[in-house]
């Protein structure tokens, strides 16, 4: 990791979203980043815009010239799981197979310390060789104090599951999964940069009085998050059916124990009703949308109109280990193709700053970050990736034919992959995220 003093400038062209609660692109094409670290220890950016417009004013500074390159916004991953890391390119005929055969017995091997260790330094190197400077994950310890050595802006939690969980992985009463919870909200959250997320499992892992505690922790902490999933899947939609008799629906299972809220973040969200989005609106929680998982899993098709139309907040995310890909450049390719496919008559085609957005300015906004990261605005923290468009032979030639910065973007979520990420800077510091990777 490379240093730099309390102020520092970059030249480069640069790619963000001046309202970041619109997926309108600015690009600068020969542009100045300035970043400047607060007397809290966080950088931050301190003026964005054209070179010519702010060298003079910045001229003493030092600079780094990445002219051919370009900065954008350090993309969000709204739901990953660091457990999960071994568990990417796994088959099975179904979310629930899976589950039994991969990911419980992987998640498992986390009660030691060591392997947490290693898993979650490899995990973080992975991250950053893809772009990825904030995401949402599940587990804790080990993540934390990884993230928080790497000075990382991340959230994650312990996870809640005290039934129908292989041992090792379930939680042995309710009562201490809460207690336990509550210790590590006060240990973590709002540490650096760090935050806690209310973590149960999904509501077929949790028994109902876990459930509820966890609500009762979310509307005692308002400002830490909730993650979880919902509607994944046709057998575990029925599952939960049966074990929740009366709740109008899986959604009106967290409804009823109060984990709807702000900061509530559910993953998947593909077999909503009318009812459940509108309510997803009404309570501002948010849906991480995983489309690279949804479909090596088949578990059905994120509907991108239906939750326009109904306001519902939703950001990209990889769901690794049941999504295939670190990469933000795979995913939102993935989200491109899903949308075209999505539920009945709404198949449509995401534009290519829409789905940059959907996991950048517009995921910080899912997570109740706009304004602190995923964006390049004045007083964002500086997390930003540095981009090569010469990266490949291919992504090269099909740019240099590009007509519009659309068309370029378009061909860097088609083409693109982490070989396009040439540095990630984060909280002022770049890192050479190729030079521990020999591969
Ligand atoms: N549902 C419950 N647990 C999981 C998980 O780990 N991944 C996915 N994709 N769905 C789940």
């Amino acid at each position: 990791m490379q240093a730099v003093s309390d102020s520092h400038a970059y030249r480069a062209s640069l790619l963000w979203f001046p309202d970041p609660d619109s997926d309108q692109i600015h690009f600068e094409t020969d542009g100045l980043l300035v970043t400047t670290r607060g007397a809290d220890g966080v950088a931050r950016i301190s003026a964005i815009g054209d070179h010519r417009t702010l060298e003079t004013a910045h001229a003493h500074l030092p600079l780094t010239d990445w002219r051919g390159h370009w900065i954008a916004p350090g993309f969000v991953d709204t739901h990953i799981h660091y457990a999960q890391t071994d568990v990417i390119a796994s088959p099975a005929d179904g979310l629930l197979p899976w589950l039994n055969n991969y990911t419980f017995p992987q998640e498992t091997r986390f009660a030691d310390p060591a392997h947490a260790s290693a898993v979650a330094a490899f995990f973080f190197d992975e991250l950053m060789r893809h772009g990825v400077t904030t995401a949402h994950s599940a587990s804790v310890d080990a993540f934390f104090t990884q993230a928080q050595g790497r000075h990382l802006r991340m959230i994650s939690g312990r996870v809640l599951q005290d039934r129908h969980s292989p041992d090792g992985l379930r939680d042995s009463s309710a009562t201490q999964s809460l207690y336990e919870t509550e210790a590590l909200i006060a240990r973590w959250h709002g540490v650096d940069r760090l935050g806690y997320a209310i973590t149960p499992r999904f509501a077929p892992t949790s028994s109902e009085a876990q459930l509820r505690g966890a609500g009762e922790l979310a509307a005692a902490h308002p400002d830490v998050w909730v993650q979880s999933r919902v509607a994944e899947n046709a057998d575990e939609i029925r599952w939960v059916a049966k074990l929740f008799p009366h709740a109008r629906s899986y959604l009106g299972v967290y409804e009823d124990m109060g984990l709807l809220r702000e900061r509530s973040v559910y993953a998947h969200c593909l077999h909503l009703d009318a009812n459940d989005r509108d309510l997803m609106a009404e309570r501002g929680a948010a849906g991480a949308v995983c489309p690279t998982s949804n479909l090596f899993l088949d578990s059905g098709f994120f509907d991108f109109s239906l939750a326009q139309s109904h306001q519902l907040l939703h950001a990209l995310a990889s769901d690794v280990g049941g999504g295939t890909s670190f990469s933000p450049f795979h995913t939102m390719h993935a989200a491109y193709t899903v949308a075209r496919q999505s539920v009945g008559q709404n198949g449509r085609s995401l534009s290519a700053q829409h789905l940059w957005w959907l996991h950048t300015a517009g995921a910080a906004k899912a997570l109740g970050l706009s304004g602190v990261t995923g964006n390049l605005n004045a007083g964002c923290e500086a997390d930003f990736i540095v981009l090569n468009p010469q990266a490949t032979p291919l992504l090269s030639r099909r740019i240099a034919a590009a007509d519009s910065l659309q068309e370029q973007q378009f061909a860097m979520i088609v083409l693109g992959d982490d070989r396009l990420v040439e540095h990630v800077v984060v909280d002022g510091h770049v890192l050479e995220v190729h030079a521990s990777h020999s591969n």
